[in-house]
């Protein structure tokens, strides 16, 4: 009866022990499991040809969907996004929206991203273009010592058609960190920038103040420090300096070549037999054939110094 008690009591414990273990597994697995995935990275668009990659330290198998949002020309103030059916929750990390963006009235769409793993989304990726194009502005940036400028243009069918009401939203920011939004419709310089800081812009078009299609990828510049540029006084020393300089060389040169080319006189004298040393034809006679008669290549030059 003790012993059948004793024993009872291990078997408990040990059945506690095993209850305990695959609660503390399953409490840690679905803790991990709750997790949603990372959002995809790097969502390009190019020729309406939407790329991405998938988020990275994730091992699990994942699922993508593309959703996007058309400008309907009245500003609702909240953007509505809808799946892409063809693009909806596929393991392809690529797909073509070209049907997409036909669909809309002005043949643009913003696009995004999400991953999606066992039932949990990712919070969105916005897609980016690789090209200027109708729905994408053309912008460039030029930085100087705490200002950044961005160049954009206000030759596009946008304001052809719309005029006052299609602009352009300007993301700005110092390199991976919190971008500022700034309307504009055209070039804007931004001032009193952090000098030695990399600084990205992304641009879209807008319409009634609503996004249109999607912005550029970032493009990037270093602003540089003051002390690197230089200041006028130090051009016009330098211009100085050059030019007294170019003024000395002429004169040494126009008044003095006698004596320059005195001094540069090597102290050598020509040896009176120079014009029969001057030809040596080495080149056309082996040193390593030892056939003395092969002399006979110097011959023509010895016949024109004895004639
Ligand atoms: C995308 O689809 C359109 C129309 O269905 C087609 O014309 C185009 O060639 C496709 N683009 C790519 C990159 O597959
Ligand atoms: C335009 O849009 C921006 C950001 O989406 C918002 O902050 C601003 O209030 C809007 N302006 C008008 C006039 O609707």
């Amino acid at each position: 009866m003790r012993q059948k008690c004793l024993e009872c009591r291990y078997s408990l414990i040990n059945e506690a022990r095993m209850i305990f273990m695959v609660l503390l597994a399953q409490t840690v697995l679905s803790a991990l499991g709750e997790e949603p995935p990372a959002p995809p990275q790097d969502v390009h668009l190019q020729n309406w040809l939407l790329t991405w990659t998938p988020p990275p330290e994730e091992t699990a198998e994942l699922t993508y969907t593309v959703q996007s949002s058309f400008h309907d020309d009245a500003w609702k103030g909240i953007d509505t996004w809808k799946d892409i059916p063809t693009c909806a929750h596929r393991s392809f990390t690529s797909c073509n929206v070209t049907l997409t963006a036909a669909e809309s009235r002005h043949g643009c769409a913003m696009l995004r991203v999400v991953a999606e793993r066992r039932g949990l989304t990712s919070k969105p990726a916005l897609a980016c273009s690789l090209r200027a194009d109708s729905c994408t502005p053309e912008v460039s940036l030029s930085a100087r010592p705490g200002s950044l400028t961005v160049h954009l243009s206000r030759d596009h069918r946008l304001v052809e058609s719309h005029a006052d009401h299609a602009g352009h939203r300007v993301y700005v920011g110092i390199e991976g960190e919190e971008v500022e939004e700034l309307d504009s419709t055209s070039s804007l310089t931004l001032r009193q920038l952090q000098e030695g800081q990399r600084y990205c812009a992304q641009v879209g078009f807008i319409l009634y103040n609503k996004s249109l299609g999607p912005p550029t990828c970032p493009k990037c510049e270093l602003i540089p420090n003051k002390d690197a540029e230089m200041n006028p006084g130090v051009i016009v020393g330098a211009v100085l300096v050059l030019f007294v300089l170019i003024m000395v060389t002429m004169y040494v040169l126009i008044y003095h070549s006698g004596k320059i080319k005195r001094w540069l006189r090597l102290p050598y004298t020509i040896p009176d037999d120079f014009r029969m040393l001057q030809p040596l034809p080495i080149p056309t006679c082996s040193p390593t054939e030892e056939h003395f008669e092969e002399i006979t290549c110097v011959t023509p030059v010895e016949g024109e110094v004895t004639s």
